[in-house]
């Protein structure tokens, strides 16, 4: 049951901390989050009272163009997490940390969480795996930064686990347990869940003393994550099931843009108002 007084003071927050999705989780107040990229967008989110920012790398999709998020470096994520750390006020922001800088060693994991933190200005950094990441979650967080867990499908791993496959089905909730539970006893502060069944996300919501955030969990998780560019309706093709879609940004875009083109064609913009006097 949600303390109505324990979620006024949640929205009240003038800064998001890990402790207020302790709070959260203990007074079953939702938690809400969305990726960004960008300093406008993070604006948006952040005066909406988004709880958190999550500086994917699914922008290796959503911004740079490629089929996965394998290619995406360090590199690629630092100004974009910059951007969204610098127009955040209240918003906790997160650091995804790309394929191969986290993986080789709890040393590769600290050394990359230490760039995202000084460079960024980031609240926390986020790294995929379970049982295989518990070791550079917490050498990470024994460094002063908090880490948010992400199991279940896991994108970096996605030939791995051979495509793009519902994690955490019949016998592979054990496993979905075992990995949620090396997250929290590393110390993280929260794990996402990402495409596992509904029951499944339950039953290690219900084990964790930690929050659990679904994307494509299901409603029984302590809160949701979203790509911003799937929520909004702004990616073309094929979106995820569990993406519910609250905008047709696409739509609009593209109607802007015909009509725009249309105005240059005929004459009608620029109109005198548009345009400077001597
Ligand atoms: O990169 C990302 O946006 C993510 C979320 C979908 C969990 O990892």
């Amino acid at each position: 049951m949600t303390d109505p007084q324990a979620a006024a003071a949640q929205a009240n927050l003038k800064k998001v901390r890990t402790r207020h999705f302790q709070s959260a989780k203990e007074n079953g107040i939702k938690i809400t989050g969305l990726t960004s990229y960008d300093m406008l967008t993070a604006s948006i989110f952040d005066e909406a009272g988004i709880d958190f920012l999550l500086v994917g790398d699914s922008a290796g999709n959503t911004v740079l163009g490629y089929e996965t998020t394998l290619p995406v470096t360090v590199e690629d994520l630092i100004p974009l997490t910059r951007a969204v750390a610098g127009a955040a006020t209240r918003a906790f922001v997160i650091a995804d940390m790309p394929f191969g800088s986290y993986e080789s060693s709890p040393e590769d994991a600290l050394h990359t969480a230490f760039r995202f933190m000084k460079e960024t200005h980031a609240h926390a950094v986020k790294l995929e795996g379970g049982v295989r990441s518990a070791e550079q979650i917490r050498r990470v967080v024994s460094a002063g930064i908090p880490v948010m867990g992400h199991i279940g499908y896991t994108p970096q791993s996605e030939h791995g686990l051979g495509g793009h496959i519902i994690q955490g089905r019949g016998g592979q909730v054990e496993q979905l347990l075992a990995d949620a539970h090396a997250v929290e006893d590393a110390g993280a502060f929260a794990v996402v869940l990402e495409m596992v069944p509904a029951s499944a996300a339950a039953q290690v919501t219900a084990e964790l003393r930690i929050p659990t955030i679904g994307v494509g969990a299901g409603p029984h998780v302590d809160g949701q994550l979203l790509v911003w560019t799937d929520w909004a309706g702004f990616t073309g093709g094929r979106i995820p099931k569990f993406v519910k879609q609250y905008a047709d940004l696409r739509g609009v875009l593209a109607d802007a843009v015909a009509a725009y083109r249309t105005d240059v064609a005929d004459g009608s913009y620029p109109a005198p108002e548009h345009s400077y006097n001597d």
